[in-house]
């Protein structure tokens, strides 16, 4: 029965990931914040040992491996959903501030530290997929409105991650992919999103599901068009 860990697993994109692979008889171990007050995902719980729901927050670094500790077996997919928008004022002005750090830990050192605690499981699955969920904001050659410098750079150095991750694990046979899921409606996108979460899920998990070494190291748009860093 294949396996994800999935962060950032109780609302939004990741909690839709959650229900669509439970649906295709996937386990999931779902990396939440809070476990105690993730209602919607523990209402997705089909009662039968396979969501599995881990305390996990991305702001502390050790987080990835008291989680290693807590997943055994092979992982076909890591996905690294959990993300901010970090501080509410990120314009020219105000945008050198301590939230900058904070969104440059969440949204790309703590994928970093999951994909280094858990390569070798993914290594051990069938699909071998790390799938980092960055964002069109962190490519540099498509900004042209500027502003929200620390959600820019955050996933500008995600992606940066994401290519060195898929250079390194190669010889592992693991596929890293780096995707961007469209505009989404969710509390971070925001009610006038173009997609559904349902919509963008059923894209993502397309483009997982044909992961292959032509495509490892690539940044994707859910359409499956790629990206330009
Ligand atoms: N929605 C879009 O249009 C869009 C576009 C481009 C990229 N993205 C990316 O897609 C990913 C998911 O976004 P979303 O739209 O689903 O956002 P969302 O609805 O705001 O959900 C964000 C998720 O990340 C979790 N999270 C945030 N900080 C965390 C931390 N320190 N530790 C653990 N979990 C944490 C949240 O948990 P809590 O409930 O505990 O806060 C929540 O589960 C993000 O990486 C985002 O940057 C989204």
């Amino acid at each position: 029965m294949p396996h994800a860990l999935i962060t950032g697993a109780n609302r939004g994109i990741g909690l839709e990931h959650t229900r669509q692979l439970l649906d295709r008889g996937w386990t999931i171990t779902a990396g939440v914040r809070n476990p105690e007050a993730a209602t919607d995902l523990k209402a997705l719980d089909p009662g039968d040992g396979r969501l599995r729901i881990e305390a996990y927050d991305a702001t502390d670094l050790n987080a990835a491996q008291v989680l290693k500790d807590k997943v055994s077996g092979p992982l076909d997919i890591l996905f690294a959903n959990a993300g901010i928008m970090g501080p509410s004022d990120q314009q020219f002005g105000s945008a050198a501030s301590e939230g900058f750090m904070d969104t440059l830990r969440t949204n790309a050192l703590a994928p970093l530290a999951l994909a280094e605690a858990f390569a070798d499981q993914v290594a051990e699955s069938q699909l071998k997929v790390i799938a980092l969920q960055s964002s069109r904001m962190g490519s540099i050659a498509d900004n042209d409105s500027g502003g929200r410098y620390a959600y820019r750079a955050s996933k500008a150095a995600l992606n940066a991650v994401g290519k060195s991750l898929s250079v390194d694990l190669k010889d592992k046979g693991i596929n890293v992919l780096i995707l961007h899921p469209g505009w989404v409606r969710t509390d971070m996108g925001g009610p006038n999103g173009n997609l559904t979460v349902t919509e963008c899920v059923e894209g993502q998990l397309d483009l997982i599901a044909r992961a292959n070494p032509a495509m490892n190291g690539r940044f994707f748009h859910v359409s499956g068009q790629d990206l330009p860093w």
